[in-house]
Protein backbone atom coordinates (compact mmCIF):
# COMPACT_ATOMS: atom_id res chain seq x y z
CA UNK A 1 0.00 0.00 0.00
CA UNK A 2 2.98 2.31 0.67
CA UNK A 3 4.23 1.26 -2.07
CA UNK A 4 1.46 1.97 -4.68
CA UNK A 5 0.86 5.72 -2.58
CA UNK A 6 4.41 6.73 -2.65
CA UNK A 7 3.61 5.83 -6.82
CA UNK A 8 0.42 8.13 -6.77
CA UNK A 9 2.16 10.87 -6.12
CA UNK A 10 5.18 10.47 -7.74
CA UNK A 11 6.27 13.81 -9.28
CA UNK A 12 7.44 14.59 -12.65
CA UNK A 13 10.46 16.46 -12.30
CA UNK A 14 10.46 20.43 -13.00
CA UNK A 15 14.39 20.33 -14.61
CA UNK A 16 13.10 17.65 -16.84
CA UNK A 17 9.87 19.70 -17.76
CA UNK A 18 11.47 22.29 -18.39
CA UNK A 19 13.94 20.74 -20.90
CA UNK A 20 11.18 18.94 -22.63
CA UNK A 21 9.57 22.67 -23.50
CA UNK A 22 13.29 23.81 -24.28
CA UNK A 23 13.00 20.96 -26.97
CA UNK A 24 9.96 22.03 -28.41
CA UNK A 25 11.47 26.10 -28.80
CA UNK A 26 8.72 26.99 -26.01
CA UNK A 27 10.87 29.81 -24.80
CA UNK A 28 9.00 32.31 -23.99
CA UNK A 29 9.35 35.73 -23.82
CA UNK A 30 8.25 38.12 -21.38
CA UNK A 31 6.87 40.94 -23.20
CA UNK A 32 3.40 41.74 -21.63
CA UNK A 33 2.43 44.36 -20.05
CA UNK A 34 -0.50 45.35 -17.48
CA UNK A 35 -3.31 46.50 -21.14
CA UNK A 36 -1.78 43.27 -23.18
CA UNK A 37 -2.66 41.25 -20.31
CA UNK A 38 -6.40 43.04 -19.89
CA UNK A 39 -7.14 42.77 -23.02
CA UNK A 40 -6.06 39.55 -23.87
CA UNK A 41 -8.68 38.80 -20.98
CA UNK A 42 -11.34 40.13 -22.46
CA UNK A 43 -10.44 38.25 -25.64
CA UNK A 44 -10.97 35.29 -24.20
CA UNK A 45 -13.42 35.25 -21.82
CA UNK A 46 -16.33 36.93 -23.42
CA UNK A 47 -18.32 34.23 -25.69
CA UNK A 48 -21.23 32.08 -25.49
CA UNK A 49 -21.77 33.12 -21.15
CA UNK A 50 -23.21 36.60 -22.29
CA UNK A 51 -24.83 36.02 -25.24
CA UNK A 52 -26.28 32.45 -24.58
CA UNK A 53 -26.74 31.64 -20.85
CA UNK A 54 -28.16 34.66 -19.44
CA UNK A 55 -31.70 33.58 -20.49
CA UNK A 56 -31.97 30.67 -18.54
CA UNK A 57 -29.84 32.62 -15.44
CA UNK A 58 -32.79 35.30 -15.59
CA UNK A 59 -35.45 32.74 -16.75
CA UNK A 60 -34.77 29.66 -14.78
CA UNK A 61 -35.60 25.93 -15.95
CA UNK A 62 -37.39 23.11 -14.58
CA UNK A 63 -34.81 22.63 -12.15
CA UNK A 64 -34.40 25.97 -10.94
CA UNK A 65 -35.42 29.34 -10.07
CA UNK A 66 -34.46 32.22 -12.15
CA UNK A 67 -32.88 35.74 -10.79
CA UNK A 68 -34.99 37.71 -12.48
CA UNK A 69 -33.53 41.82 -12.72
CA UNK A 70 -31.19 40.55 -9.83
CA UNK A 71 -29.26 38.74 -12.63
CA UNK A 72 -26.76 41.57 -12.07
CA UNK A 73 -26.58 40.35 -8.48
CA UNK A 74 -25.60 36.70 -9.99
CA UNK A 75 -22.82 38.47 -12.16
CA UNK A 76 -21.40 40.32 -8.94
CA UNK A 77 -21.11 37.32 -6.85
CA UNK A 78 -19.49 35.07 -9.27
CA UNK A 79 -17.09 37.76 -10.33
CA UNK A 80 -16.21 37.86 -6.60
CA UNK A 81 -15.31 34.43 -6.71
CA UNK A 82 -13.24 34.27 -10.01
CA UNK A 83 -11.11 37.30 -8.27
CA UNK A 84 -10.17 35.02 -5.78
CA UNK A 85 -9.73 31.84 -8.03
CA UNK A 86 -7.87 34.14 -10.59
CA UNK A 87 -5.20 35.13 -8.02
CA UNK A 88 -4.57 31.56 -7.08
CA UNK A 89 -3.88 30.53 -10.65
CA UNK A 90 -1.51 32.80 -11.29
CA UNK A 91 0.39 32.38 -7.96
CA UNK A 92 0.37 28.38 -9.35
CA UNK A 93 1.49 29.19 -12.98
CA UNK A 94 4.12 31.32 -11.50
CA UNK A 95 5.76 28.65 -9.21
CA UNK A 96 5.76 26.34 -12.09
CA UNK A 97 8.03 28.06 -14.98
CA UNK A 98 5.98 26.34 -17.94
CA UNK A 99 3.23 27.72 -19.81
CA UNK A 100 0.81 24.89 -19.52
CA UNK A 101 -2.34 24.71 -17.66
CA UNK A 102 -3.10 23.29 -14.06
CA UNK A 103 -2.61 19.97 -15.39
CA UNK A 104 1.15 20.63 -15.58
CA UNK A 105 1.36 22.72 -12.56
CA UNK A 106 0.21 19.92 -10.16
CA UNK A 107 2.06 17.29 -12.07
CA UNK A 108 4.93 18.78 -10.70
CA UNK A 109 4.05 20.09 -7.30
CA UNK A 110 1.23 17.39 -6.51
CA UNK A 111 1.89 14.25 -8.17
CA UNK A 112 0.59 11.86 -10.57
CA UNK A 113 -3.03 11.01 -9.32
CA UNK A 114 -3.85 15.06 -8.61
CA UNK A 115 -2.46 15.70 -11.65
CA UNK A 116 -4.76 13.23 -13.49
CA UNK A 117 -7.94 14.28 -11.55
CA UNK A 118 -6.81 17.35 -12.72
CA UNK A 119 -6.53 16.78 -16.39
CA UNK A 120 -9.21 14.50 -16.73
CA UNK A 121 -11.30 17.37 -15.18
CA UNK A 122 -10.22 20.02 -17.59
CA UNK A 123 -11.71 18.24 -20.26
CA UNK A 124 -15.77 19.33 -18.76
CA UNK A 125 -13.96 22.76 -18.63
CA UNK A 126 -12.28 22.58 -22.51
CA UNK A 127 -13.98 19.97 -24.38
CA UNK A 128 -17.33 20.07 -22.60
CA UNK A 129 -17.12 23.77 -22.75
CA UNK A 130 -16.56 23.36 -26.64
CA UNK A 131 -19.26 21.83 -27.24
CA UNK A 132 -21.89 24.75 -25.08
CA UNK A 133 -19.97 27.34 -27.47
CA UNK A 134 -20.78 25.53 -30.42
CA UNK A 135 -24.09 25.29 -29.53
CA UNK A 136 -24.53 28.88 -29.14
CA UNK A 137 -22.56 29.96 -31.97
CA UNK A 138 -25.47 27.66 -34.43
CA UNK A 139 -28.30 29.73 -32.08
CA UNK A 140 -27.19 33.07 -33.06
CA UNK A 141 -26.17 31.28 -36.63
CA UNK A 142 -29.68 30.13 -37.49
CA UNK A 143 -31.33 33.13 -35.87
CA UNK A 144 -29.24 35.65 -38.41
CA UNK A 145 -29.77 33.48 -41.40
CA UNK A 146 -33.58 33.58 -40.27
CA UNK A 147 -33.54 37.29 -40.43
CA UNK A 148 -32.55 37.40 -43.88
CA UNK A 149 -34.95 34.96 -44.96
CA UNK A 150 -33.20 31.42 -44.97
CA UNK A 151 -34.81 29.49 -43.22
CA UNK A 152 -32.69 26.12 -42.46
CA UNK A 153 -34.28 22.99 -42.18
CA UNK A 154 -35.97 22.56 -39.20
CA UNK A 155 -34.55 18.62 -38.01
CA UNK A 156 -31.22 20.30 -38.92
CA UNK A 157 -31.16 23.33 -36.51
CA UNK A 158 -32.77 21.76 -33.46
CA UNK A 159 -30.85 18.89 -31.39
CA UNK A 160 -32.48 16.01 -30.54
CA UNK A 161 -33.08 17.09 -26.73
CA UNK A 162 -34.03 20.07 -27.01
CA UNK A 163 -36.48 19.02 -29.69
CA UNK A 164 -37.85 16.07 -28.06
CA UNK A 165 -38.90 18.34 -25.21
CA UNK A 166 -40.35 21.06 -27.33
CA UNK A 167 -42.31 18.21 -29.26
CA UNK A 168 -43.20 17.72 -26.08
CA UNK A 169 -44.76 20.49 -25.20
CA UNK A 170 -46.13 21.52 -28.42
CA UNK A 171 -48.10 18.27 -28.98
CA UNK A 172 -49.40 18.75 -25.23
CA UNK A 173 -50.77 22.59 -25.97
CA UNK A 174 -52.57 21.23 -29.48
CA UNK A 175 -54.30 18.58 -27.61
CA UNK A 176 -55.62 21.40 -25.62
CA UNK A 177 -56.76 23.33 -28.69
CA UNK A 178 -54.06 25.89 -29.05
CA UNK A 179 -53.41 26.44 -33.06
CA UNK A 180 -50.33 25.36 -34.20
CA UNK A 181 -49.50 28.78 -35.87
CA UNK A 182 -49.79 30.33 -32.63
CA UNK A 183 -47.23 28.27 -30.71
CA UNK A 184 -43.91 30.24 -29.96
CA UNK A 185 -41.15 30.19 -32.85
CA UNK A 186 -39.14 27.39 -30.54
CA UNK A 187 -42.13 25.08 -30.16
CA UNK A 188 -42.79 25.62 -33.63
CA UNK A 189 -39.80 24.65 -34.52
CA UNK A 190 -39.29 21.57 -32.29
CA UNK A 191 -42.41 20.38 -33.80
CA UNK A 192 -41.31 20.67 -37.28
CA UNK A 193 -38.85 18.95 -36.66
CA UNK A 194 -40.38 16.10 -36.04
CA UNK A 195 -42.96 16.45 -38.60
CA UNK A 196 -40.46 16.86 -41.70
CA UNK A 197 -37.27 14.67 -40.34
CA UNK A 198 -35.70 12.16 -42.79
CA UNK A 199 -35.51 8.70 -41.16
CA UNK A 200 -33.42 6.38 -41.40
CA UNK A 201 -34.08 2.83 -40.13
CA UNK A 202 -36.67 4.00 -39.07
CA UNK A 203 -35.21 7.01 -36.52
CA UNK A 204 -35.96 10.60 -37.63
CA UNK A 205 -32.84 12.49 -38.01
CA UNK A 206 -32.64 15.80 -35.95
CA UNK A 207 -29.49 16.84 -35.19
CA UNK A 208 -27.76 20.72 -34.96
CA UNK A 209 -25.86 20.60 -37.85
CA UNK A 210 -24.19 23.90 -37.79
CA UNK A 211 -22.95 23.31 -34.22
CA UNK A 212 -21.07 20.27 -35.63
CA UNK A 213 -19.97 21.69 -39.06
CA UNK A 214 -18.29 24.53 -37.15
CA UNK A 215 -16.13 22.48 -35.07
CA UNK A 216 -15.32 20.27 -37.97
CA UNK A 217 -13.85 23.51 -39.52
CA UNK A 218 -12.14 24.81 -36.62
CA UNK A 219 -10.43 21.01 -35.92
CA UNK A 220 -9.52 21.50 -40.09
CA UNK A 221 -8.07 24.87 -39.16
CA UNK A 222 -5.93 24.00 -35.92
CA UNK A 223 -4.62 20.63 -37.88
CA UNK A 224 -3.27 23.03 -40.53
CA UNK A 225 -1.50 25.28 -37.66
CA UNK A 226 -2.46 28.62 -36.90
CA UNK A 227 -0.41 31.23 -35.58
CA UNK A 228 -2.19 33.72 -32.94
CA UNK A 229 -1.00 37.39 -33.61
CA UNK A 230 -2.06 40.17 -31.58
CA UNK A 231 -3.70 41.50 -34.41
CA UNK A 232 -6.56 39.10 -34.24
CA UNK A 233 -7.06 39.36 -30.73
CA UNK A 234 -7.14 42.97 -31.01
CA UNK A 235 -9.77 42.43 -33.67
CA UNK A 236 -11.59 40.24 -31.74
CA UNK A 237 -11.49 42.08 -28.39
CA UNK A 238 -12.79 45.25 -30.66
CA UNK A 239 -16.16 43.13 -32.10
CA UNK A 240 -16.64 42.02 -28.25
CA UNK A 241 -16.56 45.17 -27.06
CA UNK A 242 -18.43 46.99 -29.84
CA UNK A 243 -21.15 44.60 -30.23
CA UNK A 244 -21.95 44.57 -26.47
CA UNK A 245 -21.76 47.95 -26.01
CA UNK A 246 -23.92 48.49 -29.36
CA UNK A 247 -26.35 46.04 -27.10
CA UNK A 248 -26.47 48.14 -23.85
CA UNK A 249 -26.51 50.96 -25.58
CA UNK A 250 -30.00 50.75 -28.27
CA UNK A 251 -31.20 48.60 -25.68
CA UNK A 252 -31.53 50.81 -22.95
CA UNK A 253 -33.53 52.94 -24.66
CA UNK A 254 -36.34 50.22 -24.69
CA UNK A 255 -35.94 49.66 -21.02
CA UNK A 256 -39.21 49.96 -19.57
CA UNK A 257 -38.56 50.19 -15.39
CA UNK A 258 -41.62 48.48 -14.88
CA UNK A 259 -39.75 44.97 -15.99
CA UNK A 260 -37.50 45.45 -13.19
CA UNK A 261 -40.16 44.51 -10.39
CA UNK A 262 -40.02 42.80 -8.54
CA UNK A 263 -36.17 42.74 -8.53
CA UNK A 264 -35.66 39.66 -7.23
CA UNK A 265 -38.79 37.12 -7.83
CA UNK A 266 -37.10 34.19 -6.26
CA UNK A 267 -35.54 35.30 -3.70
CA UNK A 268 -31.84 34.30 -3.00
CA UNK A 269 -32.23 30.90 -4.66
CA UNK A 270 -32.82 32.28 -7.82
CA UNK A 271 -30.26 34.92 -7.66
CA UNK A 272 -27.86 31.68 -6.35
CA UNK A 273 -28.60 29.55 -9.12
CA UNK A 274 -28.11 32.41 -12.10
CA UNK A 275 -24.55 33.03 -10.80
CA UNK A 276 -23.68 29.32 -11.14
CA UNK A 277 -24.71 29.50 -14.41
CA UNK A 278 -23.29 33.04 -15.44
CA UNK A 279 -20.09 31.26 -14.16
CA UNK A 280 -19.44 30.23 -17.85
CA UNK A 281 -19.29 33.81 -19.03
CA UNK A 282 -16.10 34.30 -16.68
CA UNK A 283 -14.04 31.52 -17.89
CA UNK A 284 -11.20 32.49 -19.61
CA UNK A 285 -9.64 34.14 -16.97
CA UNK A 286 -7.33 31.45 -16.02
CA UNK A 287 -5.89 31.18 -19.19
CA UNK A 288 -5.17 34.97 -18.39
CA UNK A 289 -3.39 33.65 -15.64
CA UNK A 290 -1.01 31.32 -16.89
CA UNK A 291 1.27 34.03 -18.68
CA UNK A 292 2.39 34.92 -15.70
CA UNK A 293 5.97 33.83 -17.25
CA UNK A 294 5.49 35.79 -20.43
CA UNK A 295 4.64 39.04 -18.40
CA UNK A 296 7.54 42.10 -17.87
CA UNK A 297 6.53 42.64 -13.84
CA UNK A 298 3.83 39.58 -13.25
CA UNK A 299 3.80 40.67 -9.35
CA UNK A 300 2.57 43.94 -10.26
CA UNK A 301 0.55 43.69 -13.66
CA UNK A 302 -0.68 40.29 -13.11
CA UNK A 303 -3.02 41.69 -10.54
CA UNK A 304 -3.63 44.04 -12.72
CA UNK A 305 -4.42 41.78 -15.61
CA UNK A 306 -6.64 39.35 -13.89
CA UNK A 307 -8.26 42.33 -12.10
CA UNK A 308 -8.61 44.66 -14.81
CA UNK A 309 -10.16 42.14 -17.30
CA UNK A 310 -12.32 40.52 -14.65
CA UNK A 311 -13.62 44.24 -13.54
CA UNK A 312 -14.13 45.22 -17.27
CA UNK A 313 -16.00 42.18 -18.37
CA UNK A 314 -17.91 42.29 -15.18
CA UNK A 315 -19.20 46.03 -15.70
CA UNK A 316 -19.79 44.71 -19.35
CA UNK A 317 -22.19 41.92 -18.33
CA UNK A 318 -24.58 43.92 -15.35
CA UNK A 319 -25.03 46.10 -17.60
CA UNK A 320 -26.16 44.11 -20.32
CA UNK A 321 -28.23 42.00 -17.58
CA UNK A 322 -29.80 45.29 -16.88
CA UNK A 323 -31.01 46.17 -20.34
CA UNK A 324 -32.16 42.39 -20.99
CA UNK A 325 -34.04 42.09 -17.94
CA UNK A 326 -35.10 45.66 -18.44
CA UNK A 327 -36.16 45.11 -22.38
CA UNK A 328 -38.20 41.72 -21.60
CA UNK A 329 -40.74 41.24 -18.77
CA UNK A 330 -39.77 38.19 -16.57
CA UNK A 331 -43.14 36.13 -17.48
CA UNK A 332 -42.34 36.84 -21.45
CA UNK A 333 -38.93 35.72 -20.51
CA UNK A 334 -39.96 33.03 -19.43
CA UNK A 335 -42.01 31.87 -21.58
CA UNK A 336 -39.57 32.45 -24.44
CA UNK A 337 -36.70 30.14 -22.58
CA UNK A 338 -38.73 27.41 -21.91
CA UNK A 339 -37.90 26.68 -25.40
CA UNK A 340 -35.48 28.64 -27.11
CA UNK A 341 -32.48 29.06 -25.32
CA UNK A 342 -29.51 29.93 -27.53
CA UNK A 343 -30.05 32.95 -28.29
CA UNK A 344 -31.21 35.59 -25.56
CA UNK A 345 -29.62 38.87 -26.20
CA UNK A 346 -31.39 38.70 -30.31
CA UNK A 347 -34.79 37.26 -28.60
CA UNK A 348 -34.56 40.56 -26.31
CA UNK A 349 -34.20 42.69 -29.03
CA UNK A 350 -36.84 41.25 -31.54
CA UNK A 351 -39.41 41.69 -28.21
CA UNK A 352 -38.81 45.38 -28.49
CA UNK A 353 -39.38 45.04 -32.53
CA UNK A 354 -35.48 45.51 -32.99
CA UNK A 355 -34.89 42.61 -35.42
CA UNK A 356 -31.89 44.90 -37.76
CA UNK A 357 -30.34 45.41 -34.21
CA UNK A 358 -30.80 41.47 -33.05
CA UNK A 359 -29.66 41.07 -36.74
CA UNK A 360 -26.21 43.04 -36.04
CA UNK A 361 -25.40 41.57 -32.30
CA UNK A 362 -26.17 37.65 -34.30
CA UNK A 363 -23.17 38.82 -36.65
CA UNK A 364 -21.10 40.44 -33.67
CA UNK A 365 -21.75 37.37 -31.36
CA UNK A 366 -21.05 34.93 -34.57
CA UNK A 367 -17.21 36.15 -34.28
CA UNK A 368 -16.75 36.87 -30.84
CA UNK A 369 -17.83 33.46 -30.08
CA UNK A 370 -15.96 31.43 -32.93
CA UNK A 371 -12.69 32.81 -30.77
CA UNK A 372 -13.49 31.49 -28.08
CA UNK A 373 -14.31 28.33 -29.66
CA UNK A 374 -10.89 27.95 -31.40
CA UNK A 375 -9.11 28.67 -27.78
CA UNK A 376 -11.25 26.19 -25.85
CA UNK A 377 -10.26 23.43 -28.97
CA UNK A 378 -6.96 24.32 -29.00
CA UNK A 379 -6.78 24.15 -24.99
CA UNK A 380 -8.42 20.88 -25.26
CA UNK A 381 -6.30 19.44 -27.57
CA UNK A 382 -2.75 20.51 -25.77
CA UNK A 383 -3.85 18.63 -22.58
CA UNK A 384 -4.70 16.07 -24.11
CA UNK A 385 -1.17 16.33 -26.16
CA UNK A 386 0.88 16.80 -22.33
CA UNK A 387 -0.97 14.37 -20.84
CA UNK A 388 -0.45 11.56 -23.57
CA UNK A 389 3.42 12.66 -23.77
CA UNK A 390 3.46 12.03 -20.02
CA UNK A 391 2.01 8.32 -21.10
CA UNK A 392 -1.28 8.88 -19.36
CA UNK A 393 -3.37 8.66 -22.37
CA UNK A 394 -2.27 6.56 -25.53
CA UNK A 395 0.85 7.50 -27.49
CA UNK A 396 -0.97 8.44 -30.15
CA UNK A 397 -2.35 11.06 -28.98
CA UNK A 398 1.19 12.78 -28.73
CA UNK A 399 1.60 12.42 -32.37
CA UNK A 400 2.93 15.46 -34.04
CA UNK A 401 2.10 15.89 -37.87
CA UNK A 402 4.88 15.82 -40.37
CA UNK A 403 4.57 18.56 -42.28
CA UNK A 404 2.00 20.95 -40.29
CA UNK A 405 3.73 20.15 -37.22
CA UNK A 406 0.63 19.83 -34.97
CA UNK A 407 -0.55 17.09 -32.44
CA UNK A 408 -3.23 16.20 -35.30
CA UNK A 409 -4.34 12.95 -34.12
CA UNK A 410 -5.54 14.61 -30.32
CA UNK A 411 -6.84 17.56 -32.43
CA UNK A 412 -8.88 15.54 -34.70
CA UNK A 413 -10.32 13.06 -32.06
CA UNK A 414 -11.23 16.00 -29.68
CA UNK A 415 -13.08 17.80 -32.50
CA UNK A 416 -14.80 14.30 -33.77
CA UNK A 417 -16.04 13.97 -30.22
CA UNK A 418 -17.17 17.52 -29.71
CA UNK A 419 -18.74 17.65 -33.22
CA UNK A 420 -21.01 14.45 -32.31
CA UNK A 421 -22.04 15.35 -28.92
CA UNK A 422 -22.64 19.16 -30.26
CA UNK A 423 -25.22 17.95 -32.80
CA UNK A 424 -27.19 16.00 -29.95
CA UNK A 425 -27.25 17.78 -26.55
CA UNK A 426 -28.68 20.77 -24.93
CA UNK A 427 -27.06 24.05 -24.59
CA UNK A 428 -27.77 24.42 -20.59
CA UNK A 429 -26.70 20.35 -19.50
CA UNK A 430 -23.39 21.58 -20.93
CA UNK A 431 -23.05 24.60 -19.27
CA UNK A 432 -23.66 23.05 -16.28
CA UNK A 433 -21.38 20.13 -16.68
CA UNK A 434 -18.27 22.63 -17.94
CA UNK A 435 -19.41 25.00 -14.85
CA UNK A 436 -18.90 22.37 -12.07
CA UNK A 437 -15.49 20.64 -14.04
CA UNK A 438 -14.14 24.18 -14.43
CA UNK A 439 -15.55 25.19 -10.63
CA UNK A 440 -13.83 21.76 -8.85
CA UNK A 441 -10.31 22.71 -10.52
CA UNK A 442 -10.64 25.98 -9.27
CA UNK A 443 -10.76 24.55 -5.95
CA UNK A 444 -8.28 22.34 -6.03
CA UNK A 445 -6.06 24.77 -7.66
CA UNK A 446 -6.78 27.54 -4.38
CA UNK A 447 -6.23 24.17 -2.12
CA UNK A 448 -2.57 23.90 -3.85
CA UNK A 449 -1.59 27.11 -3.80
CA UNK A 450 -2.40 26.75 0.38
CA UNK A 451 -0.72 23.35 0.66
CA UNK A 452 2.83 24.70 -0.80
CA UNK A 453 3.01 27.78 1.31
CA UNK A 454 3.68 24.87 3.45
CA UNK A 455 5.48 22.41 1.89
CA UNK A 456 7.69 24.51 -0.68
CA UNK A 457 7.80 27.99 1.41
CA UNK A 458 11.05 28.68 0.02
CA UNK A 459 9.99 28.22 -4.40
CA UNK A 460 10.42 31.59 -5.91
CA UNK A 461 7.11 32.99 -7.03
CA UNK A 462 7.04 35.39 -9.51
CA UNK A 463 3.19 36.43 -8.10
CA UNK A 464 1.88 35.83 -4.46
CA UNK A 465 -1.44 35.63 -3.54
CA UNK A 466 -2.64 38.16 -1.04
CA UNK A 467 -3.51 37.52 2.42
CA UNK A 468 -2.06 33.79 2.41
CA UNK A 469 -4.27 31.79 3.40
CA UNK A 470 -7.84 34.22 3.58
CA UNK A 471 -7.90 34.95 -0.08
CA UNK A 472 -7.23 30.92 -1.12
CA UNK A 473 -9.62 29.68 1.64
CA UNK A 474 -12.21 32.72 -0.04
CA UNK A 475 -11.63 31.49 -3.17
CA UNK A 476 -12.11 27.52 -2.22
CA UNK A 477 -15.43 28.60 -0.53
CA UNK A 478 -16.81 30.72 -3.07
CA UNK A 479 -16.30 28.06 -5.71
CA UNK A 480 -18.46 25.56 -3.57
CA UNK A 481 -20.63 27.70 -3.09
CA UNK A 482 -21.84 28.22 -6.85
CA UNK A 483 -20.95 24.37 -7.61
CA UNK A 484 -24.05 23.90 -5.17
CA UNK A 485 -25.72 26.21 -7.63
CA UNK A 486 -26.17 23.32 -9.89
CA UNK A 487 -28.72 20.92 -10.48
CA UNK A 488 -28.66 17.33 -8.78
CA UNK A 489 -28.23 15.91 -12.44
CA UNK A 490 -24.89 17.89 -13.15
CA UNK A 491 -23.68 16.72 -9.74
CA UNK A 492 -24.59 13.43 -11.03
CA UNK A 493 -23.22 13.62 -14.11
CA UNK A 494 -19.52 15.10 -13.01
CA UNK A 495 -19.13 12.17 -10.11
CA UNK A 496 -19.64 9.49 -12.97
CA UNK A 497 -17.50 11.01 -15.09
CA UNK A 498 -14.67 11.54 -12.00
CA UNK A 499 -15.47 7.58 -11.71
CA UNK A 500 -14.80 7.00 -15.39
CA UNK A 501 -11.64 8.68 -14.71
CA UNK A 502 -10.08 6.74 -12.04
CA UNK A 503 -11.18 3.72 -13.92
CA UNK A 504 -9.34 4.77 -16.89
CA UNK A 505 -6.11 6.12 -14.69
CA UNK A 506 -6.28 2.80 -12.69
CA UNK A 507 -6.66 0.24 -15.55
CA UNK A 508 -4.41 2.00 -18.36
CA UNK A 509 -2.35 5.64 -16.80
CA UNK A 510 -0.64 4.49 -14.12
CA UNK A 511 1.09 1.68 -15.75
CA UNK A 512 2.06 3.34 -18.69
CA UNK A 513 3.24 6.63 -16.96
CA UNK A 514 6.50 7.28 -17.67
CA UNK A 515 7.38 7.82 -14.37
CA UNK A 516 6.40 4.06 -13.83
CA UNK A 517 9.34 1.83 -12.76
CA UNK A 518 10.58 0.57 -15.88
CA UNK A 519 8.93 3.09 -18.14
CA UNK A 520 11.11 5.88 -17.99
CA UNK A 521 13.21 7.48 -20.79
N1 LIG B 1 -16.24 32.56 -21.07
C1 LIG B 1 -16.35 31.87 -22.30
C2 LIG B 1 -17.65 32.13 -22.94
O1 LIG B 1 -18.47 32.80 -22.36
C3 LIG B 1 -16.13 30.41 -22.15
O2 LIG B 1 -17.86 31.68 -24.04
Amino acid sequence: MDKLSKQLFRLKDLNVMMAETHEEGHKLKKALGPVELVLFGIGVIIGAGIFATVGTAAAGDAARPGAGPALILSFAITAVACGFAAFCYAELASLVPISGSAYTYSYATFGEFIAWIIGWDLMLEYCVGSIAVSISWAGYLNGFLRSLGVNLPAWATVDLRSATQGFAKAAALIKSGIPLDQLTPALHRSWEAFSTAPHFFGIPVIANLPASLVVILLTLLLVRGIKESSTFNIVIVAIKLLVIGFFIFIGARHIDPANWHPFAPNGFAGIKAGAAIVFFAFIGFDVVSTMAEETKNPHKDMPIGIIGSLVVCTVLYMLVAAVFTGIVPFQALKDAMAAEKAEPLAYALQHVNLGWAAAIVAVGSIAAQLAVLLALLLGQSRIFFSMSRDGLLPKVFSSVHQKYKTPYVTTITVGLLVALVAAFTNIDEMVDLTNIGTLFAFVLVCLGVIILRVKEPHRPRAFKVPLNPLFPLLGVASCVFLMTGLPAITWIRFVVWLVIGLFVYFIYSYKHSMLHPGNRK
